[in-house]
């Protein structure tokens, strides 16, 4: 298996790189990219941990290199949002850094799968995906929005909320990756049951818990560490999927039937061809039907926003 990971050199970037050079499969290939000059110093640096991963770095223009012959492309490359912006606001610029780099995937990586980080991922994914299209290499079943942090925060929180072994808590988040986009079905959470209060506390911890952290971090970014176990938590079971491994399941923001939607993140399972199926999510409690609803304006507008970008 080949990844690579363009945006290597950021917070998310080299985070992710160090987690996939410890958890890798042995005798894969990481390659790093970025246009920062230290991008080939960050795989240098993770090169001396002894695992069976080989890391080479590629800083400059052109990722083609970087790309070539791989099986998973992970992109966090662009800017993170400040305190006060939300995630809209990083558009101006990510947008067209999308756009270039999915562009090199479809002439250097046409067949490998996307994992898109960079936000506003509900419209990068949009982005991606029409680029794709154009090129001639859109397979929908290959393109995936990264929404994995919503579920492990969910996991976290909620046992802390319980006093449970966050390892053990399983939960499907929904929707889009923004605000209310943000969907964890909390009433499905297997041995728990939350009061009308709780429920509505920590739907609400979850969808700004992105904001939690970037008013922490005070100016100097957004999540990136738990961003990156995310990411790697992700890619290690697209990983699972490719080389031929059973009933491997994530949510993920993906194209599927477009009944809520064109993307709606909801439960995947994984295969050698990336998406193998579109798993149902089960029944929505009235609160989760009304949450549903409420956030299907903003969600295909974000989406419009990214095909438009491209289209025109
Ligand atoms: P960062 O600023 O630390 O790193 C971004 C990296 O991208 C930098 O090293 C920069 O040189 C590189 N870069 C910029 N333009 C590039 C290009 N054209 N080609 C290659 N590399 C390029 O930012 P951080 O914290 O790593 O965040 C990255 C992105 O991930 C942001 O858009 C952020 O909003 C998003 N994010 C997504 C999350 C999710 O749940 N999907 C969670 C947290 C952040």
């Amino acid at each position: 298996m080949k990844v690579a990971v363009l945006g290597a050199a950021g917070g998310i970037g080299q985070a992710l790189a160090l987690l996939l050079k410890l958890n890798l499969p042995a005798g894969s290939k990481l390659a790093l990219y970025d246009i920062a000059p230290v991008t080939p110093g960050v795989a240098a640096d993770i090169s001396h941990i002894p695992t069976a991963v080989e890391a080479v770095g590629f800083a400059g223009d052109d990722p083609t290199p970087a790309l070539e012959g791989a099986d998973l492309v992970l992109i966090s490359a662009g800017v993170a949002r400040k305190p006060g912006m939300d995630r809209a606001d990083l558009f101006n610029v990510n947008a067209g850094i999308i756009r270039n780099l999915v562009g090199k995937v479809a002439e250097a990586a046409p067949t490998a799968c996307i994992g898109v980080i960079t936000n506003p991922v509900n419209t990068t994914v949009a982005i991606a995906a029409e680029v794709l299209k154009n090129a001639g290499v859109y397979d929908k079943s290959k393109l995936f929005g990264v929404t994995t942090l919503d579920v492990i925060r969910s996991e976290t929180f909620i046992a802390e909320a319980k006093g449970l072994d966050p390892a053990q808590v399983k939960i499907n988040v929904i929707g889009g990756h923004s605000g209310v986009t943000i969907l964890p079905l909390l009433s499905q959470v297997e041995g728990v049951t939350f009061s009308d209060d709780e429920i509505a506390a920590l739907t609400h911890r979850i969808q700004n818990a992105g904001t939690e952290v970037v008013e922490a971090k005070a100016g100097a970014g957004s999540a990136t560490l738990s961003m990156a176990q995310a990411a790697c938590r992700f890619g290690l079971s697209v990983v699972r999927g490719l080389q031929g491994e059973e009933n491997v399941i994530e949510c993920a923001y993906v194209e599927g039937d477009g009944e809520h939607a064109r993307f709606f993140a909801q439960p995947v399972r994984l295969g050698k061809n990336g998406v193998e199926q579109i798993l149902p999510y089960g029944d929505l409690s009235d609160f989760e039907k009304g949450a549903l609803d409420g956030m299907l304006e903003t969600l295909t507008g974000d989406i419009a926003k990214g095909e438009s970008f491209v289209n025109g």
